[in-house]
């Protein structure tokens, strides 16, 4: 059997679920989706349907296959430099302007499989040369997160990493990792990766200069954005910049930034 189906109520009770511990709306449009991505959980478990696999996740006697649920439950498509533009207005309007003493201090708060914060570790290597960076990466899929601490990607992953940057910070596989990248260990230093649920209580992480929370928000409802980016914002520092996905807005969200370009913000005070 390659999948099974699930009643509406199961689907509900799971949705539900998934919802009050991440924040990610599903419409019904998403029951293909959660009973073919969960089937397989049911199997390894040998459950007869959805009904005692939502048992096993709430029941609170099994948190790793919570995280199991929720690994599989969240979409993690990224890329390096996605949304060039992003990197573009970093490079020439952002970094040029950063002062020297201190440490320019990045989060990206939902980094998938470390993508993005390894394409801003090299714009800063490359943008703050002789001053010191660091950067947050946080996800609430732990599996994603393992394999953005290895920092190693299939070859075919990086055609858009410049070739400059290519040569500088990454190394080509040989051997057992023929065909793979591996990010190079001093800018790897750069990155440290966390779990942090965004609609949790935010853990202490202090200030930040520049906070990317890109492709998200398209998850979730109005409240919990506006949850979200209020919590975000006591971490950006007065003078900090907010970046957002391109289809994603902050209409209605929060009116303490403002729009430099579109999906570019500033704290309103900073201007
Ligand atoms: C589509 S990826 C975006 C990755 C990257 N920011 C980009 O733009 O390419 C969305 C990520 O958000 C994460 N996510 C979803 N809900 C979350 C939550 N409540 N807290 C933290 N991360 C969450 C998912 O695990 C996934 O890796």
């Amino acid at each position: 059997m390659e999948t099974l189906s699930i009643t509406d109520k199961e689907f509900a009770q799971i949705r539900d679920f998934i919802y009050r511990k991440t924040g990610i709306s599903m419409g019904d449009s998403k029951k293909a989706l959660v009973s073919g991505r969960l089937f397989k959980r049911l199997q390894y478990y040998g459950l007869r349907n959805f009904t005692e696999y939502f048992a096993l996740i709430t029941s609170g006697s099994s948190p790793k296959e919570l995280q199991t649920a929720i690994d599989l439950l969240t979409t993690n498509e990224t890329y390096f430099f996605r949304e060039e533009k992003h990197f573009e207005f970093l490079k020439t309007q952002v970094l040029p302007a950063v002062r020297r003493g201190g440490t320019y201090r990045v989060w990206s708060a939902a980094c998938s499989s470390g993508e993005e914060p390894y394409s801003l570790a090299m714009l800063l290597a490359d943008g703050l040369v002789g001053m010191e960076f660091e950067i947050l990466a946080s996800d609430i899929s732990t599996r994603v997160l393992e394999k953005a601490r290895r920092g190693l990607y299939p070859m075919e992953r990086v055609e858009r990493i410049p070739p400059e940057y290519l040569k500088r910070y990454c190394l080509r596989g040989t051997g057992e990792y023929d065909g793979m990248l591996l990010i190079e260990k001093q800018l790897r230093a750069k990155v440290r990766f966390e779990q942090v649920n965004l609609i949790a209580p935010m853990p202490e992480v202090g200030q930040f200069d520049l906070i990317f929370l890109r492709n998200v928000m398209i998850y979730f409802d109005m409240e919990t954005k506006r949850q979200v980016v209020g919590q975000l914002l006591k971490a950006l520092k007065p003078r900090g910049y907010f970046f957002i996905g391109h289809s994603e807005s902050l209409m209605g969200v929060t009116d303490k930034l403002t729009m430099l370009r579109p999906s570019i913000y500033r704290h309103a005070s900073a201007e």
